[in-house]
């Protein structure tokens, strides 16, 4: 897949790539004999937030865990179709090397049992990653907006911190080994107001730096961080485009009825 920066039509140098595009050709998902997602093709732009929306059940969760291959891990999930990553297909590499470029971050914040900074050191041991440790800790707090609340605590139990602050390290220790792209699941769905207001402002601080695909319910919180919209409806791609459009002049009268919350 081409990835640009713009959508010029003149050839990309390399110091235009961005890194971290992501194209579906024609997935299909299935666990046992029911099928799930049925036959979807998006583009995820690289360095955009894209949020993915739509009714429980439509299968967002399952499309997310496909581009990192946690899918595989669930008995009787089976993937056909094809998923890109810098133009390379997923379903070719080695999952722990996929999910180095890939991190996720779930609907709960699963910390390991380990102080603030191991948590975050804990990729970066795993794969001998050649870093400054300190550097690295401080970076992805800040990037994370946990870094003045922690700055103190490092060595503390991870469990010492509050659920959004666990959050937010859970994001920090994503970004340690330095993804291309970054799954959220609902990661503010645990989450007080005031928490969620600083997890989204992270969220849109790492703008062009990774691409980021957020699954959410929350429409303000769609409208405010994501620069593209995908609405998902029974295991469908039922409209795709910039977030302004899908909210100001959607196409499908039911991501308009979604959109304002008359479809569940
Ligand atoms: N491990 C599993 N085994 C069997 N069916 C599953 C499994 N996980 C999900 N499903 C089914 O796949 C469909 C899509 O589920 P998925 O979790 O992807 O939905 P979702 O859009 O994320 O929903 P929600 O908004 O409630 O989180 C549902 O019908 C669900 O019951
Ligand atoms: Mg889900």
């Amino acid at each position: 897949m081409q990835t640009r920066v713009s959508e010029s039509v003149k050839p990309i140098t390399p110091e235009e790539f961005i890194p971290g595009g992501i194209e579906i050709k024609n997935l299909e998902v299935s666990y046992g004999k029911n099928a799930v997602i049925k036959g979807i093709d998006i583009v995820f732009p690289p360095g955009k937030v894209t949020a993915i929306i739509g009714p429980s059940g439509c299968g967002k969760t399952t499309l997310l865990r496909c581009l990192n291959r946690l899918s595989e891990l669930t008995p009787g999930c089976r993937v056909k179709g094809q998923i890109l990553l810098d133009g390379e297909n997923i379903l070719n590499m080695d999952p722990m090397l996929l999910r180095r470029k890939v991190g996720m971050v779930f609907q709960r914040a699963n910390p390991f049992p380990k102080s603030i900074k191991e948590n975050i050191l804990y990729g970066v041991k795993a794969i001998k990653l050649k870093c400054d440790h300190d550097s690295t800790v401080r970076t992805c707090l800040e990037k994370a907006a946990l870094w003045e609340e922690v700055r103190r605590r490092l060595n503390e139990s991870a469990f010492a911190l509050s659920i959004g602050q666990q959050q937010r390290l859970c994001i920090a220790r994503t970004l340690a080994i330095s993804p291309e792209v970054i799954l959220l699941d609902e990661p503010a769905a645990a989450l007080d107001p005031v928490s969620t207001g600083i997890l989204e402002e992270s969220i849109l601080a790492m703008k062009g730096e990774y691409t980021q695909i957020i699954v959410t319910h929350n429409m303000n919180e769609a409208k405010k961080i994501s620069d593209y919209i995908a609405f998902l409806y029974n295991g469908k791609l039922l409209e795709f485009g910039e977030t302004e459009k899908i909210f100001d002049s959607p196409e499908q009268e039911m991501t308009q009825q979604y959109i304002s919350g008359k479809v569940y």
